[in-house]
Protein backbone atom coordinates (compact mmCIF):
# COMPACT_ATOMS: atom_id res chain seq x y z
CA UNK A 1 0.00 0.00 0.00
CA UNK A 2 1.33 3.61 -1.09
CA UNK A 3 0.58 4.84 2.78
CA UNK A 4 3.45 2.62 4.46
CA UNK A 5 6.07 3.76 1.72
CA UNK A 6 8.50 5.93 3.66
CA UNK A 7 7.74 3.76 6.93
CA UNK A 8 10.01 1.51 9.12
CA UNK A 9 9.43 -1.95 9.03
CA UNK A 10 8.39 -2.04 12.45
CA UNK A 11 6.13 0.86 12.56
CA UNK A 12 4.40 -1.08 8.97
CA UNK A 13 4.12 -4.21 11.76
CA UNK A 14 2.29 -2.26 14.18
CA UNK A 15 -0.12 -0.65 12.17
CA UNK A 16 -1.30 -4.13 10.43
CA UNK A 17 -1.00 -5.84 14.13
CA UNK A 18 -3.81 -2.74 14.47
CA UNK A 19 -5.96 -3.94 11.70
CA UNK A 20 -5.54 -7.48 11.73
CA UNK A 21 -8.79 -9.83 10.95
CA UNK A 22 -9.49 -12.75 13.25
CA UNK A 23 -9.07 -15.46 10.64
CA UNK A 24 -6.23 -17.49 10.70
CA UNK A 25 -4.54 -19.80 7.56
CA UNK A 26 -2.28 -22.63 7.92
CA UNK A 27 -0.69 -24.98 5.11
CA UNK A 28 0.60 -28.02 5.45
CA UNK A 29 4.54 -28.51 4.54
CA UNK A 30 5.30 -31.97 4.24
CA UNK A 31 7.02 -31.95 1.05
CA UNK A 32 8.29 -29.35 -1.05
CA UNK A 33 5.82 -26.78 -1.99
CA UNK A 34 6.06 -23.92 -3.89
CA UNK A 35 2.38 -22.79 -3.36
CA UNK A 36 3.51 -21.53 0.24
CA UNK A 37 4.92 -18.32 -0.82
CA UNK A 38 2.23 -17.10 -2.97
CA UNK A 39 -0.23 -18.19 0.18
CA UNK A 40 1.58 -15.86 2.49
CA UNK A 41 1.50 -13.13 0.05
CA UNK A 42 -2.52 -13.54 -0.42
CA UNK A 43 -2.43 -13.89 3.75
CA UNK A 44 -0.75 -10.63 3.57
CA UNK A 45 -3.06 -8.98 1.11
CA UNK A 46 -5.84 -10.20 3.55
CA UNK A 47 -4.34 -9.10 6.63
CA UNK A 48 -4.81 -12.58 7.95
CA UNK A 49 -4.13 -12.54 11.93
CA UNK A 50 -1.01 -15.26 11.46
CA UNK A 51 -0.01 -17.70 9.32
CA UNK A 52 0.67 -21.16 10.05
CA UNK A 53 2.92 -23.43 8.41
CA UNK A 54 2.43 -27.27 9.90
CA UNK A 55 5.36 -30.13 9.15
CA UNK A 56 8.60 -29.21 7.40
CA UNK A 57 9.75 -25.76 9.10
CA UNK A 58 11.15 -25.32 5.49
CA UNK A 59 10.00 -23.57 3.07
CA UNK A 60 10.10 -21.67 -0.27
CA UNK A 61 10.21 -17.94 0.48
CA UNK A 62 10.08 -17.01 -3.21
CA UNK A 63 6.48 -16.45 -3.80
CA UNK A 64 6.29 -14.28 -0.51
CA UNK A 65 8.23 -11.77 -2.48
CA UNK A 66 9.42 -10.67 0.99
CA UNK A 67 6.07 -10.36 3.33
CA UNK A 68 6.94 -13.05 5.78
CA UNK A 69 8.43 -10.01 6.70
CA UNK A 70 5.09 -8.24 7.73
CA UNK A 71 3.33 -11.54 8.77
CA UNK A 72 3.22 -13.71 11.56
CA UNK A 73 4.08 -17.10 10.89
CA UNK A 74 4.11 -19.74 13.14
CA UNK A 75 5.64 -23.39 12.47
CA UNK A 76 3.78 -26.38 14.43
CA UNK A 77 5.98 -29.67 13.64
CA UNK A 78 3.13 -31.69 13.97
CA UNK A 79 -0.57 -31.57 13.09
CA UNK A 80 -1.16 -32.71 16.73
CA UNK A 81 1.12 -29.14 18.04
CA UNK A 82 -1.33 -27.09 15.46
CA UNK A 83 -4.83 -28.89 16.74
CA UNK A 84 -4.06 -27.98 20.53
CA UNK A 85 -2.79 -24.36 20.00
CA UNK A 86 -6.22 -23.27 17.63
CA UNK A 87 -8.29 -25.22 19.89
CA UNK A 88 -6.30 -23.08 22.89
CA UNK A 89 -6.93 -20.03 21.02
CA UNK A 90 -10.98 -20.86 20.66
CA UNK A 91 -10.06 -21.21 16.75
CA UNK A 92 -12.64 -23.28 14.46
CA UNK A 93 -10.22 -25.80 12.08
CA UNK A 94 -11.59 -25.35 8.66
CA UNK A 95 -10.33 -27.92 6.50
CA UNK A 96 -10.02 -26.50 2.74
CA UNK A 97 -10.38 -29.30 0.09
CA UNK A 98 -12.52 -31.55 -2.32
CA UNK A 99 -13.17 -34.60 0.32
CA UNK A 100 -16.66 -36.89 -0.36
CA UNK A 101 -18.09 -35.05 2.98
CA UNK A 102 -16.71 -31.51 2.11
CA UNK A 103 -19.37 -28.97 1.73
CA UNK A 104 -19.94 -25.89 -0.32
CA UNK A 105 -17.74 -22.68 0.65
CA UNK A 106 -19.95 -20.75 -1.10
CA UNK A 107 -22.97 -21.01 1.30
CA UNK A 108 -21.11 -22.12 4.56
CA UNK A 109 -21.47 -19.36 7.32
CA UNK A 110 -17.78 -19.09 8.21
CA UNK A 111 -17.39 -18.49 11.27
CA UNK A 112 -15.32 -15.38 12.84
CA UNK A 113 -12.94 -16.79 14.56
CA UNK A 114 -10.97 -19.83 12.13
CA UNK A 115 -8.20 -21.01 11.15
CA UNK A 116 -8.44 -21.82 7.81
CA UNK A 117 -6.31 -24.81 6.50
CA UNK A 118 -4.91 -25.95 3.11
CA UNK A 119 -2.89 -29.14 2.00
CA UNK A 120 -0.07 -29.88 -0.21
CA UNK A 121 0.00 -29.92 -3.89
CA UNK A 122 -0.33 -34.09 -4.05
CA UNK A 123 -2.02 -35.54 -1.41
CA UNK A 124 -4.04 -32.77 -0.32
CA UNK A 125 -4.83 -32.38 3.82
CA UNK A 126 -3.83 -35.23 5.15
CA UNK A 127 -6.33 -37.44 7.22
CA UNK A 128 -5.29 -36.01 10.73
CA UNK A 129 -6.61 -32.07 9.89
CA UNK A 130 -9.65 -33.94 8.07
CA UNK A 131 -10.32 -35.91 11.29
CA UNK A 132 -9.87 -32.53 13.48
CA UNK A 133 -11.91 -29.93 11.63
CA UNK A 134 -15.02 -28.85 12.18
CA UNK A 135 -16.14 -28.83 8.64
CA UNK A 136 -14.06 -29.51 4.95
CA UNK A 137 -15.09 -27.01 2.62
CA UNK A 138 -14.84 -27.36 -1.01
CA UNK A 139 -14.98 -24.42 -3.71
CA UNK A 140 -17.04 -25.34 -6.87
CA UNK A 141 -15.26 -26.02 -9.91
CA UNK A 142 -16.73 -26.01 -13.57
CA UNK A 143 -13.57 -27.58 -15.94
CA UNK A 144 -12.03 -30.60 -16.82
CA UNK A 145 -9.10 -30.14 -13.85
CA UNK A 146 -9.83 -32.00 -10.39
CA UNK A 147 -8.57 -29.49 -8.58
CA UNK A 148 -6.73 -25.80 -8.59
CA UNK A 149 -3.86 -24.92 -7.08
CA UNK A 150 -3.20 -24.61 -3.08
CA UNK A 151 -2.58 -20.93 -3.45
CA UNK A 152 -5.86 -20.46 -5.59
CA UNK A 153 -7.71 -22.19 -3.28
CA UNK A 154 -6.19 -20.08 -0.85
CA UNK A 155 -6.91 -16.78 -2.18
CA UNK A 156 -10.56 -17.86 -3.24
CA UNK A 157 -11.32 -19.10 0.39
CA UNK A 158 -9.66 -16.32 2.40
CA UNK A 159 -11.53 -13.73 0.17
CA UNK A 160 -14.89 -15.69 1.27
CA UNK A 161 -13.81 -14.86 4.84
CA UNK A 162 -13.90 -11.11 4.29
CA UNK A 163 -16.75 -10.71 1.90
CA UNK A 164 -18.95 -12.72 5.14
CA UNK A 165 -17.12 -10.09 7.83
CA UNK A 166 -14.96 -7.51 6.97
CA UNK A 167 -15.69 -6.02 3.51
CA UNK A 168 -15.17 -2.35 4.03
CA UNK A 169 -14.35 -2.21 7.60
CA UNK A 170 -10.85 -0.94 7.34
CA UNK A 171 -10.14 2.48 8.99
CA UNK A 172 -6.90 3.96 8.25
C1 LIG B 1 -3.88 -29.72 -5.71
S1 LIG B 1 -4.92 -29.78 -4.33
C2 LIG B 1 -4.69 -31.41 -3.65
C3 LIG B 1 -5.38 -32.53 -4.29
C4 LIG B 1 -6.75 -32.88 -3.81
N1 LIG B 1 -6.85 -33.34 -2.43
C5 LIG B 1 -7.36 -33.96 -4.73
O1 LIG B 1 -8.21 -34.68 -4.24
O2 LIG B 1 -6.99 -34.04 -5.88
C6 LIG B 1 -3.99 -28.85 -3.15
C7 LIG B 1 -4.80 -28.11 -2.13
O3 LIG B 1 -5.47 -27.05 -2.79
C8 LIG B 1 -6.75 -26.83 -2.19
N2 LIG B 1 -7.77 -26.99 -3.23
C9 LIG B 1 -7.55 -27.11 -4.56
N3 LIG B 1 -8.69 -27.14 -5.24
C10 LIG B 1 -9.69 -27.05 -4.32
C11 LIG B 1 -11.12 -26.98 -4.40
N4 LIG B 1 -11.77 -27.04 -5.56
N5 LIG B 1 -11.82 -26.87 -3.27
C12 LIG B 1 -11.18 -26.78 -2.07
N6 LIG B 1 -9.84 -26.82 -1.93
C13 LIG B 1 -9.10 -26.94 -3.04
C14 LIG B 1 -6.84 -27.77 -1.02
O4 LIG B 1 -6.42 -27.12 0.16
C15 LIG B 1 -5.88 -28.88 -1.41
O5 LIG B 1 -5.42 -29.58 -0.29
Amino acid sequence: MDKYRYWKHEAIVADLDAHRHDFHIAIENWQHDLNIGTVVRTANAFLAKEVHIIGRRRWNRRGAMVTDRYQHVRHHPTVEDFVEWAQGEGLAIIGIDIFPDSVPLETYELPRNCVLVFGQEGPGLTPEVHDAAVATLSIEQYGSTRSMNAASAAAIAMHAWIRRHNFGQRVS
